[in-house]
């Protein structure tokens, strides 16, 4: 897999930067700002949708590091912002160990200065299409041991992976990797069963990202479940983004109505 493209490029807005505009954080250009208004304006709940899953990607950390996870493979992993995988692992178990995977030269670089005293967290620059640079890198290899449970979170990327890539046997590629008692978590953009107005935002969503780096792919979700064979969905199953976590039980009308997409956390058997 060819990742000279992914070298930095300010002038096209991506998906990790955008994602750092709509967590309110300062590891985005002009341009990022510029496209992520737009989104904002023509559909308000997609920023509250990427909150909603940042939120749900810490719930289930959370909740796999109180299962006893203490090892974490994190594929997108994006810029660091608050409340960060290992920061909440290390909370359950000090010497939790992640690797974090990213492509984008920002998330990258942010990610290796912010680890450089951790020996037990790292980021590496590879495409998660293509799993033997993942699972094989030197740092991996060193610090996961896939012979014990280990959390695979695949949150906020599929979305950027398109049909010919095809993301169901990537996530199988992956999943294969997992002993008993790991857990894979994964949320997707979707637009099943929405009403007019939030299928309008979405369409808009869509299309502004056709200016950006990675374009946005829907689902359904028989695709999102198909990607959990072999693993033994935890409750509540496969739901909206506002609805997984007993910590989300606060949220007020206006965020359960944003119904983007699904998440979901399953347990290998
Ligand atoms: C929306 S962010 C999600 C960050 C984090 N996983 C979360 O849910 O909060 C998506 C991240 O996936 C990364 N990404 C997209 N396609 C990728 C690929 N093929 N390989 C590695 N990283 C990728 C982007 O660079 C970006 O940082």
């Amino acid at each position: 897999m060819d990742n000279s493209a992914r070298e930095l490029n300010v002038d096209r807005p991506n998906s990790a930067r955008l994602y750092d505009v709509f967590l309110g954080g300062s590891h985005n250009t002009a341009t990022d700002r510029e496209l992520a208004e737009r989104i904002r304006s023509s559909a308000p709940r997609w920023s509250l949708g990427a909150q909603l899953n940042r939120s749900f990607l810490r719930c289930a950390v959370q909740y796999m590091a109180s299962a006893g996870i203490d090892q974490f493979l994190d594929l997108g992993s994006g810029i660091p912002t608050v409340g960060n995988v290992h920061e909440i692992a290390e909370q359950h178990n000090p010497g939790a160990r992640v690797v974090y995977v990213d492509y984008e030269t920002i998330a990258y670089n942010t990610s290796r200065a912010e680890l450089a005293d951790n020996p037990n967290v790292t980021i590496i620059k590879a495409d998660l299409r293509d799993p033997d640079s993942v699972l094989n890198h030197p740092e991996t290899v060193e610090l996961l041991d896939f012979s014990r449970p280990v959390g695979l979170l695949i949150v906020g990327v599929l979305l950027f992976i398109g049909p010919r890539d095809k993301p169901g046997e990537l996530v199988a590629t992956y999943r294969s990797q997992l002993t008993s008692g790991s857990y894979l978590a994964l949320s997707q953009a979707s637009d099943d069963g929405l009403p007019p107005d939030l299928q309008t935002e979405i369409d808009q969503v869509v299309a502004s990202y056709e200016h950006a780096d990675e374009q946005l792919v829907l689902r359904s979700y028989d695709e999102v479940a198909g990607w959990f064979s072999g693993t033994e969905l935890v409750e509540p199953g496969i739901v909206h983004y506002p609805d997984w976590s007993p910590g989300q039980q606060a949220l007020d009308e206006y965020q359960r109505s944003c119904r983007y997409g699904y998440v979901g956390v399953g347990r290998v058997p």
